[in-house]
C-alpha cells in the first residue's frame, strides 16, 4: 500500500527516471549545449519545485552565470570559491545539507538552506556546474547526486 502510494504520488526516484528519459530525448535532438542547459534547468526546477536551478559555465578563470530558473543570482564565481567554485576545483559533486555550515558559501539568496552542485565534464575537464538550491535543510542526498550526475552525462 505504502509502495503504491509512493509510486502514485511520484517519488523522487520515479521523477528522476522520467526526467532522465526526457533529457535523453531533448539532448539527442539538439546539439547546442546552452539550449539544452536551459531546458534541463527548467525541467528539473519545475519537476521538484526547487528554489533555484541553473548552470554556471567555466569561462576563463571564472564561472559565469548560464541558463537558470528562479530569482536573480550572482553573475561570476571565482575558481575554488563557494560551493560552485569548490565543485569545479575538486571536480566532484558537492552535497551541502546546511549552507550556513559550508565555509565560503556564497549566499545569492537568504532563502537558500541546502544546495547541490554537480560538475559537467567535457573531455575530462569541468566545463560547467549545475547548481540547485532548496529553501529547506538537507533536501539533497545520494539519490539526487546519482541521478543528476547521470543527467549531466547526457549534455
Ligand atoms: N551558493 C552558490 C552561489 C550560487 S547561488 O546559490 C545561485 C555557491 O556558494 O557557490
Amino acid at each position: 500500500m505504502a509502495e503504491e502510494l509512493h509510486i502514485a504520488q511520484g517519488g523522487k526516484e520515479e521523477k528522476y527516471a522520467l526526467l532522465y528519459k526526457q533529457v535523453t530525448a531533448i539532448a539527442g535532438s539538439e546539439s547546442d549545449t546552452i539550449a539544452n542547459m536551459a531546458n534541463v534547468a527548467a525541467m528539473i526546477h519545475h519537476t521538484f519545485g526547487f528554489w533555484w536551478t541553473g548552470f554556471y559555465r567555466v569561462v576563463g578563470e571564472e564561472l559565469v552565470l548560464g541558463p537558470f530558473q528562479g530569482p536573480l543570482a550572482c553573475s561570476r564565481i571565482a575558481y575554488g570559491r563557494g560551493v560552485c567554485g569548490t565543485a569545479w576545483k575538486e571536480e566532484c559533486t558537492q552535497v551541502v545539507p546546511n549552507v550556513e555550515l559550508f565555509p565560503g558559501h556564497i549566499a545569492c539568496s537568504s532563502a537558500s538552506k541546502s544546495e547541490i552542485v554537480v560538475p559537467l565534464f567535457k573531455d575530462g575537464k569541468v566545463t560547467a556546474v549545475l547548481d540547485i538550491d532548496s529553501e529547506h535543510l538537507a533536501t539533497f542526498d545520494d539519490v539526487d547526486r546519482l541521478w543528476l550526475e547521470r543527467i549531466m552525462e547526457l549534455l
